[in-house]
């Protein structure tokens, strides 16, 4: 199938490279010269485990390409929409100007029958508005959101837990399901669930998804908030509740919270949607989640400050992680940066390490200072704080090497992902969220 992904961003690169790994002819379009010409020569313009491998083949058997041009989407039968929907500057609602952008763009290059299936997170009722736009163009808008999880993306958007397509009612809507089967081809045949629902079902699908995660994330959390009050530990409470099969064990790690391009922004679109509907109580709870959230990194900071007695300024902090998960060099929303932003703002002598979010946490924050090597992090180190839980720090990391480095065995596990036990046994004090 000939395919054409506009937007070739986390989404849109791993989109465009996976569909063309599973056999299909497929056009990258983005506005953005430089991201093109990177992925023109097989290289991601991010941290992404496996991109590289799957760009470098899909180029090489000709059967993907990307370009700046959108008139380069004729052609295709199914153009996938996959460009951002960042939080808008002035409020919580979505800022939708690159969807629009997208559309607009891509209406005088659609043919008669062609699908255009939108991927990007939007408010319930986007789909709607564009669906009109679509058909005065003789084709059909599907909504077929996307789930992966940076990090992941390769395999999220490869081998996914369901696949999700709204369509409009009628005729183009089946026949335009009947396309997207077949472009997801691969997972249909290993029995992925693939669901087929109206426009509105499948964009709340998405928003919904995420205010579960981000929900269960920050219930953990305030469990975390007793568990300090009570004297209990919320790790110990969460492997209790996780063998519940009801419950379940993911997303039920406690410590300095979400962050990233998605949960944080895609919680407020939807609570700021929900409100314009009227219907605001109902995600009421959305605005706790947000709240319980955001005081985690009050807390991590008020941790490094008491496990220094009371004043941070001057002391020197190795902060371990800036990303705002492992195997991810994003740092938007970074929980991670946000503590060694403000640790910095108390006059701590703060020093930043990371495997591979280190160029774009300086981009954002060159008043920080940056270590390339765990070890200069930790050198003469007052304090370690681990705000991000790569292997480098929670599993290579041993407190005997660490330990000889710093000026003061003092470390804050903000992502409770240390062995508390250990630690202590070779003389640190370890203070974690959430636990005795
Ligand atoms: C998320 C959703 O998982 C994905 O389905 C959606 O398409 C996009 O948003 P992503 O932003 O890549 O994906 O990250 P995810 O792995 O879900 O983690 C989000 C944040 O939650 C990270 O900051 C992570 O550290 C944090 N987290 C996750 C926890 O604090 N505890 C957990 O138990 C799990």
């Amino acid at each position: 199938m000939r395919m054409s992904v506009i937007g070739c961003g986390y989404l849109g690169a791993v989109h465009a490279a996976a569909m063309a790994s599973i056999g299909h002819e497929v056009v990258g379009i983005d506005v953005d010269e430089s991201k093109v010409a990177r992925l023109s020569r097989g290289e991601a313009p991010f941290f992404e485990p496996g991109l590289d491998d799957l760009l470098r083949s899909g180029i090489a058997d000709g059967r993907l390409s990307f370009s700046t041009d959108m008139a380069d989407a004729v052609g295709a039968e199914v153009h996938f929409l996959a460009v951002g929907t960042p939080q808008s500057s002035d409020g919580d609602a979505a800022d939708l100007r690159f969807v629009w952008a997208a559309v607009e763009g891509l209406l005088p290059h659609l043919r008669q029958g062609d699908v255009v299936a939108g991927k990007s997170t939007v408010p319930v009722g986007t789909a709607e508005e564009i669906a009109d736009r679509i058909a005065s163009a003789g084709a059909t808008l599907v909504w077929n959101p996307e789930f992966l999880r940076e990090g992941w993306a390769v395999h999220d958007t490869l081998t996914p837990d369901r696949i999700v397509v709204g369509v409009p009612d009628g005729d183009a809507g089946l026949r335009a399901a009947g396309m997207l089967r077949s472009a997801y081809r691969t997972a249909a045949e290993t029995d992925t669930p693939f669901l087929v629902t109206d426009l509105a079902t499948a964009e709340l699908v998405k928003g919904a998804a995420n205010a579960f995660l981000a929900t269960k994330i920050s219930f953990i959390n305030a469990m975390a908030e007793i568990a300090d009050a009570a004297g209990a530990d919320v790790t110990l409470l969460a492997e209790a509740l996780g063998h519940d099969g009801r419950i379940g064990h993911r997303y039920l790690g406690s410590g300095i919270g979400f962050g990233g391009g998605c949960l944080p922004k895609d919680i407020r679109a939807f609570a700021a949607r929900a409100e314009a509907l009227g219907r605001g109580e109902s995600v009421g709870f959305l605005r706790e989640v947000d709240a319980i959230n955001l005081r985690r990194r009050d807390r991590a900071v008020q941790l490094v400050i008491d496990a220094l007695g009371g004043r941070v300024f001057g002391r020197r902090v190795a902060v371990l992680g800036a990303a705002f998960k492992p195997f991810s060099d994003d740092i938007r929303d970074s929980p991670a940066l946000d503590v060694a932003v403000r640790l910095r703002g108390l006059g701590a002598d703060v020093v930043v390490a990371d495997p591979a979010a280190i160029d774009n946490a300086e981009a954002a924050h060159p008043q920080l200072a940056y270590a390339r090597a765990t070890d200069d992090a930790l050198r003469d180190a007052d304090a370690v704080v681990v705000v991000t839980e790569w292997d480098e720090y929670r599993r290579d990391l041993t407190p005997a090497h660490a330990g000889s480095l710093v000026r003061q065995r003092v470390v804050i596990d903000g992502r409770n992902c240390l062995d508390a036990a250990a630690w202590r046994a070779a003389g640190w004090t370890y203070r974690g969220m959430g636990r005795r």
